[in-house]
């Protein structure tokens, strides 16, 4: 395949910002995006035509795959501003190869390095006015793919379109999480698609999680398909369970989103000697750990939650709350991880880059 050469971007800018309408400490996440977006074309077998331009809505042909097949990926990711004004990304390679072995999976043309890397760069450099400083204050990046050939004969697009959009955020969760185990939907099933990042996994989640936000739980942990008994991740987060001093995760497989946080946490666990097991985690331990008072906490990790604690879960209609405690190990690495990606600490792990 042949790539367009990523330094020829072509850059409109918008003639005005929005950015003084927006109220930086009350943040809906998702909901407000830059004043610009990156977008790339893929026709005739290759990259096309990168520009960056004012974020706006943009027409479609009404029989393009994605509307029909459902194809289309995405990744998140976000860029953090230190004292300097300098813009940091964490681990982004991580992130594109996690995007290019979801495009694999879905039949998509893969993103090279470079054009990926240098429309976000130009981009972020263009909006940096709204990467604000300080502890909490993120851009999102929401790079994402979609089949834009036209035609509803179901087999895989000849054309696809590549864009990154940019939305300030703060927290994904502001308040408790309480999450509620799966015992008949599933997420994903050995040989689908539960891990590659394509929209589909997360809509097939919607249902569900309705079901379980209307009873008070804001996320469902799934179970696995075959016997809904081993914990696997939330629609949102990978999950990690304290077991006494123990972290124990479940391991990545095709089910389950090989997560940048979650395999950041388990390397920072490692580094401060926090003993980390990568296995799969029953439900009955997790019963068993509430009673005999061996489990001490669960929690979430993703690029949008960071680290969210969770408050207590919900099984076949019993109600089980985590004990409080002192010494979260959430906690511990959740200030760890923020400090090294807001550049306030050392990253002896070399995950920041500056762009
Ligand atoms: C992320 O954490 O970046 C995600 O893509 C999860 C999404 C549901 C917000």
């Amino acid at each position: 395949m042949s790539t367009t050469q990523a330094n020829k971007i072509e850059i409109i800018k918008a003639p005005t910002t929005k950015i003084n309408e927006v109220d930086f400490e009350n943040l809906n996440f998702g909901s407000v995006f830059t004043d610009h977006l990156f977008e790339c074309d893929f026709k005739n077998g290759e990259w096309q035509n990168p520009t960056i331009k004012p974020y706006a809505p943009f027409m479609m042909d009404p029989s393009s795959r994605v509307f029909h097949y459902g194809q289309a990926i995405f990744e998140g990711m976000k860029a953090y501003k230190d004292d300097n004004n300098d813009i940091w990304l964490f681990r982004p390679d991580e992130n594109i190869k996690r995007f290019n072995s979801s495009a694999v999976r879905m039949a998509m043309p893969e993103v090279p390095e470079q054009l990926f890397t240098e429309g976000l760069n130009q981009l972020l450099k263009l909006d940096e006015a709204w990467i604000k400083k300080g502890l909490g204050n993120t851009l999102y990046i929401r790079p994402f793919m979609i089949a834009t050939g036209f035609g509803v004969v179901a087999n895989p697009s000849d054309e696809y379109k590549f864009m990154i959009i940019l939305s300030p955020a703060k927290a994904y969760y502001s308040g408790e999480v309480k999450v509620l185990i799966a015992e008949h939907f599933s997420r994903a099933a050995n040989g689908g698609i539960g891990a590659a990042k394509t929209a589909g996994n997360y809509a097939g989640q919607f249902y569900p999680t309705s079901l379980a936000n209307k009873e008070g739980f804001q996320q469902v942990i799934w179970t696995d398909d075959a016997t809904h008994t081993k914990l696997e991740e939330a629609g949102t987060m990978n999950v990690f369970f304290r077991i006494n001093d123990t972290l124990v995760t479940a391991p990545t497989s095709e089910r389950i989103l090989d997560g940048v946080t979650r395999k950041s946490l388990i390397d920072m666990a490692k580094r401060e000697g926090i003993a980390i097991e990568e296995r799969s985690v029953l439900v009955s331990e997790l019963i068993e750990g509430i009673k005999d008072g061996s489990l001490k906490e669960i929690f979430g990790a993703g690029t949008a939650a960071v680290v969210s604690p969770i408050k207590g879960f919900a099984y076949k209609e019993e109600y089980f709350e985590l004990p409080k405690i002192e010494d979260s190990i959430a906690l511990q690495l959740k200030e760890k991880l923020t400090n090294m990606q807001h550049k306030l600490t050392e990253d002896p792990f070399g995950w920041t880059v500056k762009i």
